[in-house]
């Protein structure tokens, strides 16, 4: 495994997507939802960076399952409870890869007409971005190709845990 981000880097890269949060929302009470599993890590310490008046929700999808590649197909898990019509809604995902899921996400919240539906990613693939660059709103850092491990991202359901990210190397 390679180390992409250490714990400093997470941290100052949650810091400065914050920042601009908190400045685009001020007084807007926004509604930060969650992409379950991978996003609770960032989610909860990025609230506490933007540090002002949010209401938190979660969405649980899948696409991954167990394995390494997509299955192309988002599975809803669960939905939000929060009713979002006229609210300020930012989707809040750990990875965005194919953007696959943030597409559907976009596309399931859009239809309870929102004030506004941004979304956030801590991480997006460099091919996504140079191909889609309006796909996230904020992004965090741009990645490059390969299995994106820790601070809440599994492989398989493992490495939730480790609070850095790293790449796990082909076999
Ligand atoms: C991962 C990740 C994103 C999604 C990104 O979730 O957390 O939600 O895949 O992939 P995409 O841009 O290609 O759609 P996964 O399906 O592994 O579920 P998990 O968050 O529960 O681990």
């Amino acid at each position: 495994m390679e180390r992409i981000l250490t714990t400093r880097q997470v941290r100052s890269t949650v810091r400065s997507l914050a920042a601009r949060i908190r400045a685009d929302y001020a007084d807007q009470r926004p509604i930060l939802v969650g992409v379950l599993k991978g996003s609770f890590v960032f989610l909860a310490d990025l609230i506490r960076e933007v540090n002002m008046p949010l209401e938190v929700d979660f969405v649980a999808v899948s696409s991954y399952g167990r394995g390494r590649a997509s299955s192309g197909e988002v599975q809803f898990v669960r939905d939000i409870t929060t009713d979002i019509a006229g609210r300020h809604v930012l989707l809040v995902e750990d990875i965005a890869d194919s953007g696959l899921t943030l597409e559907e996400l976009r596309r399931h919240f859009l239809g309870r007409a929102p004030a506004s539906l941004r979304v956030c990613a801590l991480l997006a693939r460099a091919s996504l971005l140079a191909g889609n660059p309006d796909a996230v709103d904020y992004v965090g850092r741009s990645v490059p190709d390969g299995f994106v491990v820790g601070y809440g991202i599994d492989f398989g359901e493992d490495y939730r845990y480790l609070p850095d990210i790293w790449v796990l190397e082909e076999e």
